[in-house]
């Protein structure tokens, strides 16, 4: 057995991460052991399960959780102000006030509280003094337990240098302004946004989705790390929890593979996938 080449084979078939992404730090990782020492290392991870907190701890330093609130804003702001507002319209008409999101690799939290925080906006304008009779849940999952650990307990303090704060973009700032201000450095999410959402740890390419008929899925940054027969996979599993005409929100970089059973939607902002088909009442 050739121990780099096997824990390389191993994170690819059991998290999806690609060759170039893992190399590094497997050779990194193995360079201080002598022959003996790295088989033994990769016997002993191999008898592990990927779901045991062995495995877990392994392959927590290959994942890459940069995130932040308002990430990519343009795209967010095309959601809020054209998308949101057709799929609150397309539940209505069913006869339902539900709306369902999933966060698909959602790091440390920030992206889940950001659409929550935008659901929010949102449905005061759409659903004006009915906006409290809509029942409204994000569940952010990511494979890492440490940072669905960070996620759901819902603090964000101002650090130096780059942080979760780093790009709020103006239609967001009311709900920052006392930590960009800077008249506190820590944000915690209110009651009722943690009421609205919910972490899972879960494994994108080997575990179900966390719930199905749901009105939008947020995808970003992840997939750009997978092969692509593990993205079209991925977004194969992701369509089929959408509800009819249900969105997904991919990142800039990320690259749509399974566009047959989507309309794109596009203002020049962003650009986001309709799942074909319509709720029936
Ligand atoms: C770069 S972050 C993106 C966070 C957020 N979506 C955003 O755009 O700001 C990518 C996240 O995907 C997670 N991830 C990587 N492989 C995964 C897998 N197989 N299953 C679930 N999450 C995974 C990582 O742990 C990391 O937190």
């Amino acid at each position: 057995m050739n121990p780099a080449e096997t824990l390389i084979d191993t994170i690819a078939s059991q998290a999806g991460l690609r060759e170039e992404i893992s190399r590094p730090k497997v050779e990194q990782l193995l360079a201080p052991m002598d022959f003996g020492g790295r088989l033994a290392f990769v016997e002993r991870l191999l008898r592990a399960s990927p779901t045991d907190r062995e495995w877990l701890e392994f392959i927590e330093p290959f994942l890459i959780h940069e995130t932040y609130f308002y990430r990519h804003p343009s795209q967010l702001q095309y959601l809020g102000q054209n998308v949101l507002p057709a799929l609150f319209e397309e539940r209505k008409k069913s006869g339902r006030k539900v709306f369902r999101v999933w966060c698909a690799g959602c790091s440390s939290g920030e992206e889940v509280y950001t659409i929550g925080l935008m659901l929010r906006d949102a449905l005061r304008s759409f659903a004006q003094a009915d906006a409290a009779a809509w029942e409204t849940s994000v569940i952010g999952t990511d494979l890492s337990p440490d940072m669905i650990q960070k996620a759901s307990m819902g603090r964000y303090t101002v650090s130096s240098g780059l942080n979760s704060f780093r790009d709020i973009p103006a239609f967001g700032r009311q709900h920052f302004e006392a930590v960009l201000s800077q008249q506190t450095t820590t944000w915690t999410a209110d009651e009722g946004l943690r009421k609205s959402t919910s972490f899972q740890q879960r494994n994108l390419l080997k575990d179900p989705a966390p719930a199905t008929d749901i009105d939008l899925i947020l995808c970003r940054n992840i997939l750009i790390y997978f092969k692509e027969a593990d993205v079209r996979a991925i977004l194969t599993k992701l369509e089929g929890s959408l509800r009819p005409g249900g969105v997904l929100l991919l990142g800039p970089a990320d690259t749509m593979r399974n566009a047959d059973g989507f309309d794109m939607l596009s203002d020049g902002r962003a650009l986001l996938w309709k799942k074909k088909g319509r709720l029936s009442p």
